[in-house]
């Protein structure tokens, strides 16, 4: 459990399968459609409620990001091991719902969990994101990622940068 001026990031309750989902919705159709619902409408809701339940929904440390002044979720950030080739060193992730955009939210969830994880031990972190991904290569800038010479070229979905920060 991590706690900013604003933001409680804390792991997933069953009854917030909802706003994943909505997140799901929400995803820009350049994200890969692995990411997007199916024509089917998959992932449901009940799906999702099933992967909390596992514990499937925090890879081993993606947050439900709580505004405490609301009580409302609002999205996740945290540390994810995609198994990505990043030596063994976590990838940040974060994502929230539109309606929140452009308050620092996601700035300051992850200020939180760049904190954490330099007292857990962590030399280095990564992160991935999409060239077209304006927003969220200004909120990495502002974290202090850099982007390295490495890059994911996927002919339809585009190209992913890959950028590292030490801490
Ligand atoms: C990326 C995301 C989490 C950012 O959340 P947020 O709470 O709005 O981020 P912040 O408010 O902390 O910072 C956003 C910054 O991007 C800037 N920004 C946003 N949209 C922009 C655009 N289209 N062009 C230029 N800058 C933009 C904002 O002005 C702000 O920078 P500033 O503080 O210098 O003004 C959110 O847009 C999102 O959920 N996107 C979809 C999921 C995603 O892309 N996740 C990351 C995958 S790598």
């Amino acid at each position: 459990m991590l706690e900013t001026d604003r933001l409680l990031l804390r792991p997933w309750r069953v009854t917030e399968a909802a706003v994943q989902r909505e997140l799901w919705t929400e995803r820009d159709p350049r994200v890969p459609p692995h990411r997007r619902i199916d024509a089917g409408g998959r992932p449901t809701v009940a799906e999702l409620e099933e992967a909390i339940r596992a514990g499937r929904s925090a890879s081993f440390g993606l947050l439900a990001v709580e505004r405490e002044a609301v009580g409302d979720v609002i999205g996740y950030c945290g540390l994810t091991d995609r198994g990505r080739g990043f030596e063994g060193e976590p990838e940040l992730a974060f994502e929230l719902l539109r309606r929140t955009w452009g308050r620092g939210y996601a700035t300051e969830a992850a200020m939180a969990v760049l904190d954490w994880a330099r007292s857990a031990g962590y030399g280095r972190l990564w992160a991935m994101v999409w060239e077209w991904n304006t927003a969220s290569r200004r909120v990495l800038e502002k974290l202090g990622f850099t982007e390295t010479e490495r890059e994911q070229v996927d002919a339809v979905h585009g190209t992913s940068l890959v950028t590292t920060k030490r801490l």
